[in-house]
């Protein structure tokens, strides 16, 4: 348990909660950003159960495509395909008595998940190629970085697995909900990477821990480490305090634009009215619609990309990906007015 560092509120709550369900053998499901730690409380769930003194078994199912994935949980019999000389034993196997590790579960394809499903309810698989059942007493634990929930909604992920495998759900906090243990997560990993320091003796500056504390760790965890390995390369703060600063700055520039935006939906009730219009006369042709249509749409978008930039046209393009001479056009072509600009005549 003393691998998961740090004794902030959400962190005390997921001690807790990983205490509560050790040896349940529930399936749970793991979730939560990029670098949060979810495999970190997969291997101290493993650590604290009774299957501990097992080797965890872990597979990746984004690492592999959909029909090696397959023969890599279940196995294969001599025969099954060209280039299967012999039978092999699959994850599956390899964890009975302990514990899978289902990495990266929003992967695997709609096919398999039938088959994963099979092994949750019954217990039982059958290895590529065989017909006979192979029990398994097995712990699966699965995590993933997706909204499961969003995906189950779009059809990408089997309804039955998800309330399967989602028995018990744990949610990693990202880091910027608990920067409270960046002092002591710095500690840790500044002693696991003393190596790197080359026997010199090193300090975190206190203007690197300040803005640390101000940084908001789009990496979570993993990238609080790698800065960390590089101030024990490096000896010093100063080039971490100047990068960190200029992300610091970079990301409260993208967040003037990721305000909500509330498009003004007119200009397509317009172009709908036009298509009626047109309906009556005989069938608009589809180009002339799209037209109608994109245009519509890009002219409320260049719109807005003006507001945000307060007219600036060069810096309105860049927003938008396009040329400043083909943003030129188009607010020509569609009449966009510029603030701070008298309308065009
Ligand atoms: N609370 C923690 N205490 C100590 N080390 C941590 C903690 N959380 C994460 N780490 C370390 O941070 C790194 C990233 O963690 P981990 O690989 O578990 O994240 P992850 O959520 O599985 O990431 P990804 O979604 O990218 O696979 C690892 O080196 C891990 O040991
Ligand atoms: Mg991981």
């Amino acid at each position: 348990m003393n691998l998961i560092i740090g004794n902030s509120e959400p962190v005390v709550r997921l001690k807790e909660l990983i205490k509560q369900v050790v040896n349940t053998d529930l399936n749970i499901l793991i979730t939560g950003e990029s670098g949060v730690g979810k495999e970190l409380v997969v291997r101290s769930l493993h650590a604290l159960s009774d299957r501990g003194d097992r080797p965890l078994v872990k597979v990746n199912c984004a690492a592999l495509p959909g029909e090696l994935l397959e023969s890599e949980l279940f196995g294969y019999e001599k025969g099954a395909f060209t280039g299967a000389t012999m039978q092999k034993k699959g994850k599956f196997e390899l964890a009975q008595n302990s514990t899978i590790f289902l990495d990266e579960i929003g992967d695997m394809s709609f096919a398999l998940q039938a088959k994963l499903l099979q092994v949750l309810q019954d217990s039982v698989f059958s290895r590529v190629g065989g017909v006979e059942d192979v029990e398994v007493d097995a712990w699966v634990i699965a995590a993933t970085h997706h909204d499961l929930e969003l995906d189950v909604q779009n059809g990408k992920f089997r309804e039955d697995l998800y309330y399967r495998l989602n028995m018990i759900k744990i949610m990693v906090p990202p880091l910027r909900d608990r920067k409270e243990d960046i002092p002591l997560l710095c500690d840790h990993f500044m002693r696991i990477h003393k190596g790197l320091a080359k026997g010199r003796e090193i300090t975190l500056s206190r203007e690197l821990m300040d803005l640390f504390q101000e940084y908001n760790w789009p990496g979570n965890i993993r990238e609080l480490e790698n800065f960390i390995k590089r101030l024990m390369v490096f000896g010093e703060s100063a080039p971490l305090c100047k990068e960190l600063t200029i992300k610091i700055k970079n990301s409260q520039n993208a967040k003037s634009f990721t305000e909500p935006w509330v498009p003004d939906k007119s200009a397509l009730d317009t172009v709908m009215e036009e298509c009626r219009a047109d309906l009556k006369r005989g069938f608009p042709s589809l180009k002339e619609i799209s037209k109608k249509a994109t245009g519509a749409i890009e002219a409320m978008v260049i719109e807005e990309a003006l507001k945000r930039t307060d007219g600036n046209r060069k810096q309105a393009a860049d927003l938008l990906q396009i040329s400043y001479k083909a943003l030129l056009y188009k607010i020509k072509d569609y009449g966009v007015m510029i603030p701070g600009q008298l309308p065009p005549e």
